[in-house]
């Protein structure tokens, strides 16, 4: 393996929730129980500093108002507007943005030095289409975006959190996945990939529990045939691992309620 296709966890290919533990996470979602790096509103400060403004890169909770502005005014210009969650190392969502000058792109990478590199690649490469940013993207999501407004919401090769005491963090929860049905316009795609089994099964069980989402449909694979290979997927490939995209359409209208 090149040092430039790092060595990845392969973890167990089944996955399970503890229903119990499940519920009392759910109960504290709005207390931001889960959140990687914690609440940022009860944080006291930051270790790590962000490329200086006016870098597209962004904290919620630390960024200047004005920069906070830019981000905004950036996010409510029309056309396209894609999100990547967990990038990684960043090769998915840098190409993309290079590739689509007309689409804007906002980026989410938890880890500090995952996330300066991401920044510093996308100064490097002239890439004004696209903001980033380490704050964990279940928090700014919903504080950031208007309803509707999103066309692509991207998450590759998510951590399953295997562990029960680590179910907290996982992305496929119920409240986000409203977050996402709610973020998404109609016709909108959520695009996920996995290469644990038991992980698809639980994304999949999970999603198309929202009335907005119903199975995936392989055939939305179409719109994306140039996207090129996240680090995970080139590991996935250089071991012969197999993983699989899922693609799901946001509904026009969620279905209604029978009559009761
Ligand atoms: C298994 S890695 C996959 C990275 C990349 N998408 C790939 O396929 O190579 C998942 C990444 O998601 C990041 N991550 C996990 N939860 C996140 C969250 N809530 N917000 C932003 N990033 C997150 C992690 O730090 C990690 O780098």
């Amino acid at each position: 393996m090149s040092a430039s296709h790092p060595v990845y966890r392969i973890g167990p290919d089944t996955f399970h929730t503890d229903p119990a533990r499940l519920e009392q996470t759910l109960a504290r979602y709005d207390e931001g129980k889960g959140l990687i790096g914690g609440d940022p509103r009860r944080r006291p400060q930051w270790l790590h500093p962000l490329p200086s403004e006016p870098a597209r890169a962004f904290r919620l909770h630390q960024s200047s108002p004005e920069h906070l502005q830019r981000l905004r005014a950036f996010l409510a210009a029309g056309g396209p507007l894609e999100i990547e969650i967990g990038s990684g190392r960043g090769e998915f969502i840098l190409d993309r943005a290079a590739r689509h000058p007309e689409r804007r792109f906002l980026a989410f990478e938890v880890k500090w030095k995952l996330l300066r590199r991401l920044a510093e690649r996308a100064e490097r490469l002239g890439l004004t289409n696209l903001w980033v940013s380490d704050d964990d993207a279940r928090y700014d999501l919903p504080r950031l975006l208007a309803p509707g407004s999103v066309t692509v919401i991207h998450i590759l090769f998510p951590d399953p959190w295997w562990k029960p005491k680590h179910q907290s963090r996982r992305i496929f929860l119920p409240p986000f996945i409203a977050v996402m049905a709610d973020l998404l316009q109609p016709g909108g795609i959520l695009r996920v990939a996995t290469d644990v089994p038991g992980y698809a099964e639980y994304i999949i069980a999970q999603v198309t529990a929202h009335p907005a989402f119903a199975a995936p449909r392989p055939e939305l694979a179409a719109a994306f045939a140039d996207a090129v290979p996240t680090s995970r997927q080139a590991f996935c490939d250089a071991i012969g691992r197999p993983y699989q995209y899922l693609y799901f359409e946001r509904l026009a209208a969620e279905p209604s309620a029978p009559p009761s």
